[in-house]
């Protein structure tokens, strides 16, 4: 990649813009995320938060300015190669396959990590076999990590739907991801599990891997974000601790009046 930032930012987002026609979905806003934090993105309904987290994630590209990982110009950049760099990400909607068991499910997440093309696994050549059990104790670590060892051979399909959220959780940790970026993680949970999923995200958090999340639920926020932005219409509104923005009165206001 051509441009880099010197910066100890783990991510930086510079002059970002996204119009949908006549719409500026996201306009201006520029961030830069320190390294081992987690840092969360609110706003209230259609202010943003999809959007960004889709050009942050290399779904979108951008109309106008740059995204950078690890100092590294990554704008536009296909999401495998995001995901090699070490970007992780879960999805607002599951992306679980029914049909395979929850370790199976955890292992497809590591397999960006696998050096092996179709054609020697298909030969089920002895080195393939062997990366094969590595990602294998990958995938196992995650699942313990995230408190689902006993269900490693469980077919995903009758799962309750917050093991099956967490089973996502577990799948993009396989990968070794240093940020992970996560879209509504507690969207349709209820409160413990919701209690369960903060206690999670903290312990990723302190494990060395930068979280980014994008959440409506400002419970959650607020309890376990270092910072915390707000977007308003596509702009950045207000970026600090979570007490700061909380009592910030544009951010009040921003809520009242949408509600
Ligand atoms: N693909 C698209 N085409 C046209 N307009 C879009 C598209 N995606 C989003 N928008 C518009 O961009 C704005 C921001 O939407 P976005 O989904 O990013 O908001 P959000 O903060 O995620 O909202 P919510 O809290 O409801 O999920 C909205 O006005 C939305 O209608
Ligand atoms: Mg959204």
């Amino acid at each position: 990649m051509a441009m880099e930032t010197a910066g100890s930012y783990i991510l930086e987002v510079q002059g970002l813009e996204k119009r949908f026609g006549g719409l500026t979905a996201i306009g201006d806003l520029s961030f830069s995320v320190e390294k081992g934090v987690i840092f969360a993105v609110i706003g209230p309904n259609g202010a943003g938060k999809t959007t960004l987290f889709n050009m942050l994630t290399s779904v979108y590209t951008p109309t106008a300015g740059r995204i950078f990982f690890k100092g590294q110009d990554v704008t536009g950049m296909p999401p495998y190669r995001l995901a090699r760099l070490g970007m992780g990400r879960t999805f607002q909607n599951l992306q679980i396959f029914m049909n395979m068991t929850v370790l199976e499910n955890v292992m497809v997440g590591t397999h960006i990590k696998g050096r092996q093309g179709i054609l020697a696994a298909a030969l089920r050549l002895p080195y393939v076999l062997q990366e094969e059990k590595m990602l294998r104790k990958d995938a196992e670590a995650a699942l313990e990590f995230c408190g689902m060892a006993d269900l490693a051979n469980r077919s995903a399909a009758g799962l309750p739907y917050g093991i099956l959220k967490k089973l996502e959780i577990a799948r993009a940790l396989a990968a070794g991801p240093e940020l992970l970026l996560m879209d509504e993680p507690a969207a349709g949970l209820n409160d413990s599990e919701t209690l369960e999923l903060s206690i999670l995200i903290s312990r990723i958090r302190d494990s060395g891997t930068t979280v980014v999340l994008v959440e409506h639920n400002m419970g959650l926020v607020m309890d376990i974000s270092d910072r915390v932005l707000v977007l308003n219409y596509g702009r950045l509104l207000a970026e600090g601790v979570p007490k700061q923005v909380q009592t910030d009165p544009r951010v009040i206001e921003a809520y009242l009046g949408s509600d």
